[in-house]
């Protein structure tokens, strides 16, 4: 893929500068580098899964791919995105991750119309933070991601780490009919009050993992791998056989690096992990990547005999130079206790929905919702939300989030990333930041941030079904 940087050098920077929209809040500052207007089109397209027979499956994807074409950024950039629907339904893209002005968050509703099939959406912000991010639609996006909607975005360090090759893995899945080639139905009550929609076909980069996703390297060949969990709700945990990746960095950010351990590879829906693979190993060698969770194999590390790039082993990789995020003080910080109910096993659940307490029962049987983020059901972005919270602009905030449910969320807060300060009260090993944490069943979660920008902000479950069913609100910052 072409960077972006060196299409601008081959294209001639001077015929692209002249359009400038006034619509973004964020300036050009004179370090940002004005970038070519990159074109997204959700289209349908069609491709054959194995499990299907060759049968063609309907997919819809930016630019007729899945997953998109990967955006590639530098921090600093001012990224301009223009995204013109090519499908019969409304759409909107969210840049998940990054820290955007409210009005490009891509909400529909929330921070702008949905874009109508035929119409056109520019999206302009700058890049302030450096990492791995995606962008993927906001409306019924438990179809949308489902059906293959969703891409990687890159923003590289202005010194990235000295590796061989970078590579994204974006992770996701299918739920196919067999017979068919069709997808399985969507919007089913009982898979959005369980575990979400589970596929029968896992996907690398659009790859069926059946049918053998090799990653070729020479004997000491340092990789960066990227993993980006794009599905709709399954958790993934990866195993490297044979080798020994390092973490640095979760959601993007630098994390002090470590070795990957159990304790780090829940992967939820949304989540990101950095890894620095070391390929230690000999010619002739193949090593499996597993996922611990469905217990499958998901690629192959193979040494096809490359001539060796070093023999000494390298040393620990630098941890990444940090985001400039602002940094919540805790001394200050007002509190906040949120609680997530709901859902077909463990505790029963009971909410209110447009303002009136009501059953579980009515809640699924009336309205087509299972869970409830501080007691409050909200269904999706058909008007305005409520907020959950009114926060104050540049003020500090600890959320103590507690999942009272008998199934695992992974939480995602739109607008600014947040410290994790403790899972089940035990601090995290190396400081985080993330934009997604994962909660496992009955965990409790602390975070904390600045509330920097003010709009109204997603806060919600990255299981995209349960997002659909209840498990979302508005944090509004004023
Ligand atoms: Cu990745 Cu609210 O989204
Ligand atoms: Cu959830």
């Amino acid at each position: 893929m072409l960077s972006r940087r060196k299409f601008l050098a081959a294209s001639g920077a001077a015929l692209l500068l002249p359009h400038v929209s006034g619509r973004a809040a964020d300036a050009v500052t004179d370090a940002s580098v004005l970038q070519p207007v990159l074109q997204l089109r959700p289209q349908v397209f069609f491709k054959s899964y194995a499990i299907a027979g060759g049968k063609p499956t309907e997919l819809w994807g930016f630019n007729g791919r899945t997953p998109g074409p990967e955006l590639r950024f530098r921090k600093g950039d001012l990224a301009r995105i223009s995204v013109s629907n090519g499908l019969t339904k409304n759409t909107a893209v969210h840049w998940h991750g990054i820290r955007v002005p409210h009005a490009m968050d891509g909400v529909p509703y929330v921070s702008q119309p949905p874009i109508i099939p035929g119409a056109t959406f520019e999206y302009e912000f700058l890049l302030k933070d450096s990492g791995t991010f995606w962008y993927h639609p906001h409306e019924r996006s438990f179809e949308q991601v489902g059906r293959g909607l969703y891409g990687a975005l890159i923003v590289e360090e202005a010194s990235p780490p000295a590796v061989e090759r970078d590579i994204a893995w974006v992770l996701s899945d299918f739920l196919l009919d067999p017979a068919t080639g069709a997808h399985q139905p969507f919007g089913v009550m009982s898979v959005h009050a369980q575990a979400g929609r589970i596929g029968n076909v896992i996907t690398i980069n659009g790859a069926d993992v059946g049918s053998g996703i090799r990653l070729e390297v020479a004997q000491g060949e340092r990789v960066r791998l990227r993993l980006i969990n794009a599905s709709t709700a399954r958790v993934f945990s990866l195993a490297f056989d044979g080798h020994k990746p390092w973490i640095i960095a979760f959601d993007g950010h630098g994390v002090t690096p470590h070795l990957l351990a159990a304790s780090d590879t829940f992967l939820g829906p949304g989540m990101r992990l950095d890894l620095i693979l070391d390929c230690v190993n000999q010619a002739g060698q193949e090593f499996s990547v597993n996922d611990l969770i469905s217990g499958q194999g998901l690629a192959k590390i193979t040494y096809p005999g490359r001539a060796p790039l070093r023999s000494a082993a390298l040393p620990a990789p630098a941890r990444l130079a940090a985001n400039d995020i602002p940094v919540p003080d805790l001394k200050k910080a007002v509190r906040h206790e949120i609680e997530f109910r709901g859902g077909d096993a463990g505790p029963l659940g009971i909410g209110m929905v447009n303002g009136k307490a009501i059953s579980y029962d009515d809640m699924k049987h009336k309205y087509g919702l299972a869970w409830t983020v501080a007691n409050h059901a909200a269904i999706e972005h058909e008007h305005q939300h409520e907020p959950l919270l009114v926060l104050k602009h540049n003020a500090s905030y600890v959320l103590n989030l507690s999942n009272r449910t008998a199934f695992a969320h992974p939480i995602h807060l739109h607008g600014t990333p947040f410290q994790v300060l403790r899972y089940n009260g035990v601090a995290p090993r190396y400081p985080e930041w993330r934009d997604t944490v994962f909660m496992n069943s009955f965990d409790d979660v602390q975070i904390a941030f600045v509330a920097a920008t003010r709009g109204d902000w997603m806060f919600h479950c990255h299981i995209l079904e349960h997002a659909a069913s209840g498990m979302m609100g508005v944090i509004r910052i004023e």
